[in-house]
């Protein structure tokens, strides 16, 4: 298992989607390998289904897949800009108001520990993922192999209530905003700082803090299938639940 760091994408949601898989020969390891997780998790997905589209540079990958299958599909995006990707592609996306489940959801994520805990939300996505996640049946997270740690190291994304602001900052202690606009629903980004070493106790810590929308440590409980694309092939994992 690689113990390198995994490379956190601060690129916001926009400009992150719209790669394709044609150039997987050409473009860098890391693009390669996310390349081939996506294509792999596109081949899940089964006609009629409802799906939940990530956030980011590998579900940039995953959007073309997918729309090639020209499968009958209703789609949620988790971004403005993944929507406006996957719909320029010819992909469904409805509103996520009205619907109570979806059958899949494919997703990246920045970090994912060896039981299955992952980081996300590099992209300032991850209250809408997180939501998208939980609505869904199966969860599949495509990753290339750098973002497979020993250990998560963090920070932590989160989300946060502009009213109270100060005031949950100081509660969370070790904590600062990320300079980036704040997320589709208004929230502010920012990222806790502090020591992850005990990733219930710290998820279960975050969920309680009341200016906290959504942090982004989500657990293995939430994940089905973990796809991490290699060199030559994909590998894919269960969770330790
Ligand atoms: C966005 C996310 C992304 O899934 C995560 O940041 C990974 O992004 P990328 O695929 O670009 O490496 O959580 O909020």
């Amino acid at each position: 298992m690689t113990t390198r760091r995994a490379t956190r994408s601060r690129e916001g949601p926009v400009g992150s989607v719209g790669r394709t898989i044609e150039n997987e020969d050409r473009v860098g390891d890391d693009d390669a390998q996310k390349a081939r997780a996506a294509q792999f998790a596109a081949d899940l997905v089964e006609d009629g289904m409802t799906v939940g589209l990530g956030t980011g540079s590998t579900v940039a990958y995953l959007l073309p897949a997918l729309a090639k299958r020209h499968l009958d599909l209703v789609c949620v995006a988790t971004s403005p800009a993944t929507q406006e990707k996957a719909e320029e592609l010819g992909l469904n996306v409805v509103d996520f108001s009205s619907l109570k489940s979806l059958d899949l959801a494919i997703d990246g994520a920045d970090e994912v520990d060896p039981e299955g805990w992952l980081i996300k939300g590099g992209g300032g996505a991850h209250t809408r993922e997180k939501i998208v996640a939980a609505a869904s049946e199966r969860y599949v997270v495509i990753v290339s192999e750098n973002k497979v740690v020993d250990q998560l190291k963090g920070p932590v994304p989160l989300e946060l209530s502009a009213f109270g602001l100060a005031a949950t900052l100081a509660h969370l202690g070790e904590a600062h905003l990320r300079s980036e606009p704040p997320s589709p629903d208004g929230g502010l980004l920012g990222y806790y700082d502090g020591p992850i070493t005990d990733l219930r106790e710290v998820a279960r810590w975050l969920d309680s803090v009341p200016g906290v929308i959504a942090h982004g440590l989500f657990p293995p409980t939430m994940v089905t299938d973990i796809v991490i694309g290699r060199d030559h092939d994909v590998e894919r994992r269960s969770p330790k639940t």
